[in-house]
């Protein structure tokens, strides 16, 4: 049977870049919510040899979620999940929202893929770097815990972490961080649930990458560009190649971690408050 490989937000960015760098014998499943930017990636993919579908999926719907799992199952044995999918400060929206997307939505991917995937397959959930940035007063594990039990409250709480910020840019900026810090935490909670199952789950935390959401948050965002090795934002491409490597079943022993793949901005921003 043929195997297949998921990726949520793989209409563009690294999501994209990733499906370029899986093995040609995969069928490829690139979800989103805006169907004609995943018919432009499949019609790519497929130029370049890739047996690839598009399926529109609102990752922060559950039920939506269900619908990309039947699809993807239906094509055959699901074994990679990479879910890409994700907002950022700087787009339209609220922090609500952000959280809403980039935490809930992975609890539901992370979820409803496990269900149906068997020894050897893995999920790499997309974190960021900015979870590494928090101070350790913002970062409530009780509160993260809430995700699985109590939606609502789970969001309240963060949001009112992130309204401790001033500003409009900020609060969704505490949003962000904090959901990616929660990425990093649940897919690691995740690695140790379904390890036992024999199902690796890894998270991947980028640093500033030129993909379009990237060169939107570059304005304010881009203050840890200077503290990378190469002091140069990362390439769509470069990320997606580190997604498809984590993402290798030949990687099997990689789980329970997340990847920091950011040019070593957070460590050369480390070093500089060490120094000052
Ligand atoms: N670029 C960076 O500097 C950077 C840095 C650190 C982490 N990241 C993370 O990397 C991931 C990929 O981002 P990218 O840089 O490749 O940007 P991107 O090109 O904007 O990709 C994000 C994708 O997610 C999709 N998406 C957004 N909300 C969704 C939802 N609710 N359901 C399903 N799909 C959704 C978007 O498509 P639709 O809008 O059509 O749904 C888009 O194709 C994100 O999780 C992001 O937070 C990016």
């Amino acid at each position: 049977m043929k195997t297949v490989c998921v990726i949520t937000g793989g209409g563009s960015g690294m999501g994209l870049e990733a499906a370029k760098c899986m093995p040609k014998e995969k069928i490829l499943v690139i979800s989103g919510r805006t169907l004609k930017k995943l018919e432009g990636a499949v019609e790519e993919l497929k130029a370049l040899g890739y047996e690839a579908y598009a399926k529109p999926c609102d990752t922060s719907n559950r039920d939506s979620v269900k619908e990309l799992v039947s699809f993807s199952a239906s094509l055959g044995e699901i074994k990679n999940v990479i879910n890409s999918a994700g907002v950022s400060p700087a787009m339209k929206g609220t922090p609500e929202g952000i959280l809403q997307i980039n935490a809930l939505g992975m609890v539901y991917v992370n979820q409803e893929f496990s269900k149906v995937m068997n020894p050897g397959s893995v999920i790499v959930d997309v974190s960021s770097n900015s979870a590494y940035v928090l101070p350790s007063f913002l970062i409530n594990k009780k509160a993260y815990a809430l995700a699985e039990t109590d939606e609502e409250a789970f969001l309240k709480k963060l949001v009112k972490k992130s309204s401790l910020a001033k500003g409009e840019y900020e609060r969704k900026g505490f949003a962000y961080a904090l959901s990616k810090n929660f990425v990093v935490w649940y897919a690691k909670k995740c690695a140790f649930e379904y390890g036992k199952r024999g199902i690796r789950v890894v998270s991947l935390s980028p640093g500033l990458i030129a993909t379009d959401m990237g060169n939107l948050e570059k304005k304010d965002g881009g203050m840890l560009i200077q503290f990378s090795a190469e002091e140069r934002m990362g390439r769509p491409e470069e990320l997606g190649f580190a997604l498809a490597t984590v993402a290798d079943e030949r990687n099997g022993y990689l789980a329970g971690v997340d990847v920091l793949c950011d040019g070593g901005s957070t460590n050369g921003m480390k070093e500089f408050k060490k120094k000052k």
